[in-house]
């Protein structure tokens, strides 16, 4: 028995928000982004629109893909910082959309690292409970609603979207998609990237709205280091487990954070550069939605063949970080 990929599906938003438009709102340049981060554009999402709608549309097309219905789906797990509301989770707000009655349903919250996660968890459930047949997950950020407008440090990194997978059940293990992989935290780096403000540690108050601690806080320099280390680290752990080296990966899928990070994990996996998978000039970081968002690309462009390897590797507030080494 293994865990195979059913469908994948994605989503962004239609308004593109460049570097140029950026320009006119802090105190930066097209240049500085783009040396710095690799990012060109990225999506916003509309006032109407939360991130449960934009987990609604990425979830459609994997159904579509996966050629199943809502009501197929047991369990519906929401990865995401921007939720639509602390509670309840945006996974009950999506299966209500979804029309997914028998799904039972939570949000996880595990930051740019919450795709991994979740594809942990729900092998878990799969391989673990013959209740369980199909699940549904998806990582969905509309961090534009999170993200302090007025802060250049922040505001020139982040996009909205969502990325949907629909993972079930394969009696040959030889399909078995989900080879090996290493999921980490480190508590004691909480602070370097957070919300202060909004929880029980520091309820919403006028005084919280007043200090800008409703938006998202990131001690750049430091996240870097850590995340070009915690993800190698991981890379490797995975790799070795399934006994295989950078050699015999198609694609290494990172999570888009910055170019320039993406391109040292790679180097130090000597893994070559064409094959990273990159698609963050285009929509910025996009939290836990930005490798299903890859994926997705891969899967549309026909750009992995059966039986390819993938290695999927994420960084992010928590602190946690995670690889997962994916036969396609
Ligand atoms: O997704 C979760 C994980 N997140 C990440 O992985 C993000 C990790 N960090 C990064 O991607 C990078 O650290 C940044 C892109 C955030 C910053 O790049 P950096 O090369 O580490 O730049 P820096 O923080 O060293 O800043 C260099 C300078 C500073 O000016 P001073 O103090 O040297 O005068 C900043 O104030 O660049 C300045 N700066 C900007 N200048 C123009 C910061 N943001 C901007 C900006 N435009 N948008």
């Amino acid at each position: 028995m293994g865990i195979k990929i059913l469908g994948i599906g994605s989503y962004v938003p239609e308004k593109v928000l460049s570097n140029a438009d950026l320009e006119k709102m802090v105190d930066t340049s097209d240049e500085w982004i783009k040396s710095r981060t690799g990012i060109e554009q990225r999506r916003i999402a509309s006032d109407e629109q939360a991130t449960s709608d934009l987990a609604y549309e990425a979830s459609l097309e994997a159904l579509k893909a996966a050629n199943l219905k809502a009501e197929d789906i047991d369990v519906i797990i929401v990865a995401s910082i921007s939720v639509d509301h602390v509670f309840p989770s945006t996974a009950c707000i999506l299966q209500d959309k979804l029309g997914a009655a028998k799904a039972f349903c939570f949000d996880l919250e595990a930051a740019c690292s919450g795709l991994l996660y979740s594809l942990e968890v729900a092998n878990s459930l799969l391989l673990g409970n013959p209740k369980y047949k199909k699940v549904l997950i998806v990582g969905a950020e509309k961090l534009s609603s999170i993200v302090n407008w007025e802060d250049r440090n922040t505001c020139v990194l982040f996009g909205d979207g969502a990325g949907a997978l629909i993972l079930g059940k394969c009696e040959d293990t030889a399909e078995n998609c989900i080879i090996a992989s290493d999921l980490g935290a480190d508590g004691s780096y909480a602070n370097i990237l957070q919300m202060p403000a909004g929880g029980s540690r520091l309820p919403a108050s006028a005084e919280t709205v007043a200090n800008k601690q409703h938006f998202l806080t990131m001690s750049g320099g430091d996240v870097f280091k850590l995340a070009v280390n915690a993800m190698v680290r991981s890379c490797k752990k995975v790799l070795e487990e399934a006994g295989l080296t950078g050699d015999d990966i198609k694609w290494l899928v990172p999570h888009q954070a910055n170019y320039r990070i993406l391109r040292a994990v790679a180097s130090r996996l000597k893994i070559p550069e064409d094959e990273v998978y990159m698609n963050v000039s285009r929509f910025g970081n996009t939290s836990a939605a930005s490798i299903g968002l890859c994926l997705d690309e891969i899967a549309k462009g026909n750009k992995a063949e059966k039986g390819d390897y993938i290695l999927l590797t994420a960084f992010g507030g928590g602190l946690t970080w995670g690889a997962m080494l994916v036969k396609w």
